[in-house]
């Protein structure tokens, strides 16, 4: 075959020798038919939209309900959740695959009624192969969880609960809307660490009214929790929030940038000195144990079923999300239709570009990972950007990794993006 501009120089021009296939058979080997069925294994993605709070940085689209109404809107919304899951099983033949990891996330899962998580557990392993023990991640959070829902959580094999406390300071949680305090959020932590399930806890820098001593005190508490994992995300502010509001409306300030780095800055120490290892630049787990499966899966490409309202997915080069809105997302469940409203095909360079901003999340970069899969030395075709990189402290290079530096790190997805960049900009 042709391979390069020099073999070419060297060829004589010639009509013969027609292409039929590449590669070329003698390349080829023997298999059995069974081996083209899709047997590889996949993640699962639930979402539940529903909170008892309206949090005001809170970018999700959920439905704030209590009250009477609770129990019947949410039970709907539970059989098209089973439904749908039953449906997608039988199409796509998801059966056959094992699913490796698992994650309820919404909203408000723990809003939901015992009865009503067994039942969204049934349908799981109902419709699907769970004999690899996958990963089950359910979200929490700390005004709605019981001690009778984190039991009923265990008996469905639930190995990690992902809980949102964002702050320990008892203003800041309250100028942010959320029904808890410091007080309620240690009970809540309390109460799952005693049934025995790893746990993270979710905080947020750059909170309104947050403060130096504020932040620390927050870091702080969190480490004496003892929790297998933290997560400590940075306050994103997004159109549809009351924060975006009352920044444009001059009513609400947030930290400045400075403050914000400084306190993920802070919490990156205090949390690496209390022997918590970071496994991308936004979350630790204590001793590097307990690893996640799920996110790192995603960000690595892996088939992803996404089920329930709004819900994102993928299968193969597909993107996908569901409608988001609820009552269509009912009908279309309840008539027997599946719910995806748009999709996106990656391209060859997309799937590129998404591996490298994705993954660059991980602190580590396999590059012979990434050859593999591309066919392309990233660090043959981004030198300069890397050398740049390395340069401004934001990397170190290793011979067949990429490493963000505690800077990488603090600079959140900078380093990924600029090799994003890099390879748009070879590519176009
Ligand atoms: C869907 S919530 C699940 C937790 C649960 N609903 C709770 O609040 O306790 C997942 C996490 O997203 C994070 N989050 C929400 N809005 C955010 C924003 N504007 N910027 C960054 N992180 C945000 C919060 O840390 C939250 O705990
Ligand atoms: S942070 Fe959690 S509880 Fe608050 S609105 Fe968002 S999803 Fe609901």
């Amino acid at each position: 075959m042709i391979n390069t501009r020099q073999d070419h120089d060297y060829w004589d021009p010639a009509r013969k020798g027609f292409i039929t296939n590449y590669p070329n058979f003698p390349h080829w080997k023997r298999i059995e038919a069974t081996q083209l069925e899709d047997t590889r294994p996949f993640n699962i993605y639930l979402h539940t939209p529903f909170c008892i709070q309206r949090c005001s940085y809170c970018y999700y689209k959920t439905i704030n309900l209590r009250g009477t109404e609770k129990y019947e809107r949410m039970d709907r919304y539970v059989n098209a959740l089973c439904r749908e899951i039953e449906l997608a099983s039988q199409r796509y033949g998801l059966k056959r695959r094992p699913v490796l990891s698992i994650y309820f996330g919404g909203g408000t899962p723990s809003l939901l009624y015992e009865e009503q998580i067994e039942r969204v557990g049934r349908a799981l392993y109902d419709n699907f192969d769970m004999s690899q023990n996958p990963e089950f991640t359910m979200e929490a959070e700390p005004v709605t969880i019981t001690k009778s829902k984190a039991d009923t959580m265990l008996s469905l094999k639930v190995n990690r609960m992902s809980m949102g406390v964002q702050s320990f300071d008892d203003e800041i949680i309250q100028a942010s809307h959320r029904l808890d305090s410091e007080k309620k959020a240690l009970k809540a932590i309390d109460l799952v660490l005693q049934t025995g399930v790893p746990l993270n806890i979710d905080l947020m820098s750059g909170l309104a009214g947050d403060t130096t001593e504020k932040w620390q005190h927050s870091v702080q508490r969190t480490i004496e929790t003892g929790v297998e994992s933290v997560t400590v995300y940075k306050t994103e502010l997004y159109s549809n929030t009351e924060y975006y509001r009352g920044v444009r409306n001059q009513t609400l300030e947030l930290p400045s940038d400075e403050d914000e780095m400084a306190s993920m800055r802070y919490s990156l120490r205090e949390l690496i000195n209390a022997d918590y290892v970071p496994w991308s630049f936004f979350s630790y787990t204590k001793r590097g144990g307990h690893q996640h499966v799920h996110s790192p899966s995603i960000f690595r490409g892996d088939d992803c079923a996404a089920f329930g309202v709004s819900a994102f997915g993928r299968y193969g080069d597909w993107l996908y999300q569901n409608t988001n809105d609820e009552e269509k997302y009912i009908q279309m469940a309840e008539a027997g239709e599946l719910p995806a409203q748009r999709g996106y095909p990656l391209s060859s360079l997309d799937s590129m570009i998404r591996d490298v901003v994705l993954c660059m999340k991980l602190v580590r970069f396999d590059l012979r990972w990434f050859q593999q899969k591309h066919g392309f030395k990233l660090e043959s075709i981004c030198a300069t950007t890397l050398q740049q990189l390395q340069a401004d402290g934001f990397i170190e290079m290793e011979e067949n990794e990429i490493r963000l530096t505690e800077k990488g790190m603090v600079y959140g997805d900078y380093a990924g993006k600029s090799l994003a960049r890099a390879l748009m900009a070879f590519y176009n």
